[in-house]
């Protein structure tokens, strides 16, 4: 006998305790998308609706566009859930949590080298994003201060900075109202040194940004070399330029892959930190950190005291609310992991990614613009003029189930196009080979050159016994 289907909010979700999944009305009517339903429905077919809608977006292990952590241990995915419930601004009600949020920003501090004879200080953000525009509000303050003393005008902030960096970088310049000196790029040059910030910086600058693998093509900029030549000019001008360094990405590799490289507290001008603890950091969305060298470099004037959640707190973040779950993920992989273990997994996604540039460089097809492969990041261009374009071959590669950004690079190299693919921990030697071959194939596809048969070989499904 036909069930009579009336409309779904006549449904009385009591009497369908008995059902089975898929046998509930819920899935041959449809739902109300853009006004919130009259009545409920079963939780079983609530979470088979969302859940079946979602598999609509990619695959997460195939997203090779995002630097986010796509995966984490069974164990870490345990206590995640365990305290997902948790606001991590309530301190009182969660002493513990303060307590672990505070070891995770003192390991970190250490990590990048905080002066011994120092007091550093920090905090959780919900990302790099966060944490970068704190730490620049921090510096605008300083910068403020310091006029102030000095009794000079305080109106017309600056900030320089490459074409080369994120977006919260210009988000923060327009939020907070401080001129953006933004240094174009050029064909070839697509990070920023010394000679680039000489002729913007001045008495208003309140910091220069520096970033340690950029967006765009994973280099890092010169940051030894810009931090020199800001410590010069404080001996010779007296302008005490702080330098902020977004180590979003770079923040947990060159630690463990690169320790001789300066760019961190070991150079007098960096003052602040901000790395992505749900990049390299391996933890899922969202968390941020953001690091201060001394504690005199986060400003009173930022910081805000509350008394409503029980004791007496200072906060100093652009979020109040927010999950307590990825500040003790990062614990986690503190404990777990120890230098050793993040040391073997940044080695090994960057060894990944040197394979699978390679591999792309020696088809002839390609040529990269990481050659020193600082992060984990394969960014290539077309060697030569094809019938297709990366745009293309981004889409063809969709059809796989790849999701492999193809885009421009800043002004004024803005006429290049390149393709970026982020090697994360789960993205194993196995993967880069299946890749490789899709992209080929694609290429092929798409009416580029014949592939030689040589280059063929290498290629996973192409492989004869
Ligand atoms: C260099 C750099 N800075 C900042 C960000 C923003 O980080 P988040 O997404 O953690 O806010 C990113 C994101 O990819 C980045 O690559």
């Amino acid at each position: 006998m036909l069930v009579n289907k009336k409309n779904l909010s006549d449904l009385d979700p009591s009497n369908k305790g008995h059902a089975s999944t898929y046998s509930d009305r819920y899935f041959s009517e449809p739902i109300p998308k853009y006004e919130m339903p009259d009545r409920g429905m079963p939780a079983n077919a609530t979470y088979q609706l969302v859940h079946d809608e979602l598999n609509m977006d990619g695959n997460q292990s195939l997203n090779l566009a995002s630097f986010c952590t796509t995966w984490m241990e069974p164990e870490a995915n345990k206590l995640i859930a365990e305290n997902i419930n948790k606001n991590f601004i309530d301190h009182d009600e969660y002493p513990q949590t303060e307590v672990i949020h505070q070891r995770c920003v003192n390991m970190l501090a250490r990590l990048f080298n905080s002066p011994k004879d120092k007091k550093s200080i920090g905090t959780a953000t919900i990302g790099s994003s966060e944490a970068i525009m704190l730490g620049l509000l921090a510096h605008k303050w300083s910068w403020i201060n310091r006029r102030k003393k000095l009794k000079k005008k305080y109106d017309k902030p600056n900030i320089v900075f490459g074409a080369d960096v994120h977006i919260c970088w210009d988000k923060f310049a327009r939020y907070f109202d401080v001129e953006p000196r933004i240094i174009p790029m050029e064909v070839g040059r697509y990070t920023i040194g010394q000679k680039e910030i000489a002729r913007r910086i001045d008495e208003n600058t309140i910091c220069v940004g520096a970033i340690l693998g950029t967006t765009f093509t994973g280099q890092y900029d010169s940051i030894k070399e810009m931090n020199d030549y800001l410590v010069k000019i404080k001996k010779d001008k007296g302008w005490d330029i702080p330098i902020h360094i977004d180590g979003a990405s770079g923040g947990f590799i060159a630690p463990f892959v690169y320790p001789d490289v300066e760019w961190d507290f070991r150079l007098e001008q960096v003052k602040s930190i901000n790395v992505s603890g749900h990049k390299y950091g391996l933890v899922y969305p969202g968390i941020g950190w953001l690091v201060f060298r001394d504690e005199s470099d986060m400003p009173k004037d930022i910081i805000f005291n509350v008394n409503y959640l029980g004791g007496e707190m200072p906060t100093y973040t652009l979020n109040f609310s927010r999950g307590s779950a990825m500040v003790i993920a990062q614990y986690y992989n503190f404990l777990r992991l120890g230098k050793e273990g993040y040391a073997r997994i940044a080695n090994s996604v960057i060894e990944n990614a040197q394979y699978l540039s390679k591999k792309l460089v020696d088809s002839g097809l390609f040529d990269t613009l990481n050659p020193t492969q600082m992060l984990p990041v394969v960014a290539v261009k077309l060697k030569n003029k094809e019938k297709f374009t990366l745009y293309d071959l981004s889409d063809k590669l969709r059809q796989r189930g790849w999701i492999i950004p193809a885009y421009s690079l800043p002004p004024n190299a803005d006429k290049i196009v390149i393709m970026r693919m982020v090697v994360k921990e789960n993205f194993s030697r196995d993967m880069a080979d299946i890749l490789f071959d899709d992209i080929i194939q694609a290429c092929e596809k798409l009416g580029g050159k014949k592939i030689d048969k040589e280059i063929k070989k290498f290629a996973t499904r192409g492989r004869v016994c």
